[in-house]
């Protein structure tokens, strides 16, 4: 079988590493990838969100499965058009990635099916919004409703980040047409985690939960970012919680999508708030998480080729999925300035040549090849996965890779996972 995967961040190196692991794979491909990826699929120079370009690719390879990596490309409708020529794909159509791409449409469908989440209210002018935050209680929560790389949301502590927060997304739209409305929504105070579900529109297979550390700084400090680590299972979701996340949240949005005739295929994400025990939708993706995606899929037992075929021919029902039961923790490095603006093309040293051992894996994430060398070519650029029986195992197991990986303003987080550590040693 010919497996095309598009996208070229740490979550598409994961996807491909588990999908270079099936039998049933005969040749893989990734578009456009990157120097890690390299080693795994081979890469076709073709940018994510270039849909005629990857038909056409698609078609004239006759490729059996592509599987659809980030957000961009499934909110350009990726998955109508492979469709429409018969081309199987793993992922949301449009209509149904609006979960992701419209926060105002996900927020509507949540209140009008009782699925738990934070009050809000939508404002596509600055005037109301401003009115409305004046007495608005702190923190607040402001969001952009379209697609920001999850940048485009600010928790504000002040009126005055509040405000400033809305200005620039209403008026100086620093968001583009992403940001063009916007949410403004009452804080939720707990924890947070993933839980990512396979679907194909009537079952719902949810994945061990994992925890992101969306901050840039230790101790979750400083701005918002696609995230700088993550870790699973979250031991904070117990099975009762799983239960309750799958009866209250991802079984009803699923029935809600096909109700309105948006059938949702393929990996359904819920970003939760555990609040006094019960969970808040914070948001959902259409796809799967990055760096989640890093720490879950090393722990999937079962086949993916076969997971993502069950849900491509809605048969998920019969198929068991299995989990390893291990621990994963993964750390991702930053370049300096991310998630603001950085430098590109800063030779990468260390980057181990093959798998550093059974318990380490290496995801690279914005890398390039430039001759001999690999450079930085993104904010994110390596993620360190570490794997062990327990949570501190596999946390050192990472962290001890990280170490040996440098390039010029190198940053990561050292706190991944830890606060879960000190709550369950
Ligand atoms: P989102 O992209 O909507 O998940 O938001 C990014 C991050 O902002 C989340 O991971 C939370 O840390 C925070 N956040 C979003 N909405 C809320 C909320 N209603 N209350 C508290 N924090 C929030
Ligand atoms: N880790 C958050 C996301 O993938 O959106």
């Amino acid at each position: 079988m010919k497996v095309l995967v598009i996208g070229s961040g740490g979550r598409e190196h994961a996807l491909v590493w588990k999908l270079a692991q099936s039998p049933r794979v005969s040749a893989l491909f990734c578009a456009p990838g990157n120097a890690g990826i390299e080693s795994q699929a081979r890469c076709i120079p073709i940018a994510a969100e270039d849909i005629p370009q990857l038909k056409a690719f698609a078609v004239s390879e006759g490729i059996d499965l592509t599987v659809v990596g980030p957000e961009g490309s499934l909110a350009l409708g990726i998955a109508d058009e492979f469709r429409k020529v018969k081309l199987k794909i793993f992922g949301p159509t449009r209509g149904a990635a609006e979960i992701e791409s419209s926060k105002i449409f996900a927020k509507d469908l949540m209140i009008r099916h009782q699925i738990p989440t934070a009050s809000a209210r939508s404002f596509d002018r600055v005037a109301p919004a401003l009115a409305y935050l004046a007495h608005h209680p702190l923190p607040v929560v402001v969001k952009a409703e379209g697609l920001a790389q999850g940048k485009g949301v600010v928790v504000a502590t002040t009126h005055e980040q509040a405000r400033e927060a809305a200005t620039d997304m209403l008026e100086k739209q620093r968001f583009g047409a992403a940001g063009q409305r916007v949410l403004i929504e009452e804080c939720l105070d707990g924890a947070e985690v993933s839980v990512m579900a396979f679907t194909d529109g009537k079952t719902v297979v949810p994945m061990v939960p994992a925890q992101d550390h969306k901050r840039v700084g230790d101790g979750d400090t400083g701005p918002n970012t696609g995230g700088m680590g993550a870790y699973a299972p979250a031991p904070l979701v117990t099975p009762s919680l799983q239960t309750t996340i799958l009866r209250t949240v991802l079984c009803p949005i699923v029935d809600a999508l096909s109700r309105i005739g948006r059938p949702f295929h393929g990996v359904l994400y819920a970003g939760l708030m555990i609040v006094r025990g019960a969970p808040y939708v914070l948001e959902f993706n259409a796809r799967f998480g990055d760096p989640e995606t890093q720490v879950v899929l090393p722990l999937l037992k079962t086949d993916l080729v076969d997971v993502m075929e069950a849900v491509v021919e809605h048969r998920l029902d019969q198929l068991t999925v299995e989990w390893h039961k291990q621990s994963s923790v993964c750390v991702v490095l930053t370049s300096a300035g991310y998630p603001g603006s950085y430098q590109t093309g800063l030779p990468i040293h260390g980057l181990p040549e093959s798998r550093p051992s059974d318990d380490v894996l290496v995801f690279h994430a914005g890398t390039r090849r430039e001759g001999q060398a690999v450079v930085t070519a993104g904010g994110r650029v390596v993620g360190v996965t570490g794997l062990g029986p327990r949570l501190a195992i596999a946390r050192e197991q990472a962290y001890k890779v990280v170490g040996t990986i440098a390039f010029q303003g190198r940053h990561f987080r050292s706190d991944i996972a830890s606060h879960s550590l000190q709550a369950n040693p």
